[in-house]
């Protein structure tokens, strides 16, 4: 049995969300095992969008089980608002359709709050978060002191949760010169939204568990990309959890053989929102030209997206790092038209010759691409449902990517829409 695992081979936004909504056809249960409401992970069906955050990719489909893993930061606030915007299209889960684990840590007000006022304190020399609170909730998790979906259920324990919590929060607050928080109002707040997500809060171990042994086929959901991983991304301008596949294990309470393929997207090219180095960025028209032609905005804060030629050093690295099987290769249809492309095969750095992107920010800043040119195409390749419909030089452009990044292309996207999408490997075959 084949159980699927989806993660970011870049700098996120790779079209995570519409291969994930396109697979799950195949899957029974989505899980999302790492990140918050960061994400923006954009499903198009019959020209209806749809914007899932917290939640996996598969809610749109009927009769599928969709999972928050332990290994998610949640906002309850942010959780009710999506699924609010969700039931506005017609999408209406209950307790039966979403389980979010009981150790999950939640993200509260004091943590975007604190998100916010560091980006702003840090100036120029900001990360360029979401704002949403994501690394300030991480560090509570790993502080030992977050509240978690289940207390939620435990209203008599909270007040003293509360208060190591901001013994630490009020600290800080007074270092940045803000108003401390008061315990009562941090539990008011949560006694307020405890009814609405109690219902939802199960034991996401067992039930996946369960499922495994039913021979229910799980998809799991990677949010952002390899190279804002806290490890292995460009550090320190990364988010602050695992991305990678190894993750989706730990994020939702199963072992590691529980992955039977790890599927990478990425996109023919390469975008990145954010401040952090990317050697591949284009500064001309042609760079304008595609963050125009590929609608690169972001899905959550509506910042566009940096852009640059497909780096297929970056992309090898993911490879390796979360042990792809195959890639999701998309978006081919935003490179249509272009007289010749760019692919970065190689780094040089102080005039040496570099096959890999080093750890030290340093050395990921001054790195030099090298350059293999190829041959564009002039045929539209938007809407292509099958090889046959492609390009010669878009067919070798994409035979060429393989071969560089040492990892089989398994689906390849053309449009926004779920059903543009060519299939070449079933990934839940294996
Ligand atoms: P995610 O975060 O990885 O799920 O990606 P996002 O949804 O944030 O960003 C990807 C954007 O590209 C979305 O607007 C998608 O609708 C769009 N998209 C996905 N695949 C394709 C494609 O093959 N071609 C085009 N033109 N757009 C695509
Ligand atoms: P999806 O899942 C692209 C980036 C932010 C910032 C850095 C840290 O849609 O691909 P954070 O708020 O996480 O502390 O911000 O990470 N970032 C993303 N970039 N796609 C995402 O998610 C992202 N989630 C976070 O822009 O550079
Ligand atoms: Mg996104």
């Amino acid at each position: 049995m084949a159980n699927v695992a989806v993660v970011g081979a870049q700098w996120g936004d790779e079209g995570k969300g519409k291969i994930v909504d396109w697979l799950s056809e195949r899957a029974e249960v989505v899980v999302r095992f790492q990140g918050g409401h960061n994400a923006g992970h954009t499903l198009v069906i019959d020209g209806v969008t749809y914007k899932c955050r917290a939640l996996p990719s598969g809610v749109v489909r009927k009769g599928k089980l969709s999972i928050i893993g332990n290994g998610v930061v949640l906002d309850p606030w942010a959780l009710m608002e999506e699924l609010r915007e969700l039931e506005a299209l017609g999408v209406k889960l209950t307790p039966e359709s979403l389980q979010i684990a009981e150790n999950t840590p939640l993200i509260l007000p004091v943590h975007s709050n604190l998100d916010q006022a560091r980006e702003k304190a840090l100036g120029n020399a900001k990360i360029g978060t979401t704002g949403r609170g994501i690394g300030p909730a991480y560090e509570d998790k790993v502080g030992r002191r977050a509240i978690r979906a289940g207390d939620l259920a435990e209203p008599a324990l909270l007040p003293e949760k509360v208060d190591k919590l901001l013994l630490h929060h009020n600290a800080l607050l007074r270092g940045f010169g803000q108003p401390e928080v008061k315990r009562d109002d941090v539990v008011k707040q949560l006694l307020d939204i405890a009814p609405k997500i109690t219902p939802y809060v199960g034991v996401v171990w067992r039930t996946l568990d369960q499922a495994r042994k039913a021979g229910k086929r799980i998809l799991y959901e990677g949010a952002q990309g390899m190279l804002l991983d806290i490890d292995h991304g460009t550090y320190p301008y990364v988010t602050s959890s695992n991305t990678v596949a190894g993750q989706a294990a730990a994020g939702s309470g199963q072992g590691p053989g529980a992955i039977n393929y790890v599927l990478g997207i990425s996109k023919a090219y390469t975008t990145r929102v954010g401040s952090g180095p990317f050697p591949t960025e284009l500064h001309d028209d042609i760079g304008k030209g595609i963050g125009e032609r590929g609608r690169e905005f972001g899905t959550v804060t509506g910042r566009p997206r940096r852009c640059g030629w497909f780096d297929a050093v970056l992309v090898r690295q993911s490879a390796k790092v979360n042990g792809l099987h195959g890639i999701a290769l998309t978006k081919m249809d935003v490179l249509d038209g272009l007289d010749e492309l760019k692919v970065c095969v190689g780094y040089t750095l102080d005039g040496e010759s570099l096959d890999y992107f080093p750890a030290s920010a340093d050395k990921q800043a001054r790195v030099v691409p090298i350059y293999e040119t190829m041959e564009g195409w002039k045929d539209s390749t938007r809407g292509a449902r099958s090889w046959a419909d492609l390009p010669a030089t878009a067919v070798k452009y994409v035979r060429r990517i393989e071969e560089l990044i040492e990892t089989p292309v398994a689906l390849l996207s053309t449009s926004p829409e779920r059903m543009d999408t060519i299939l070449v490997h079933d990934p839940f075959a294996d």
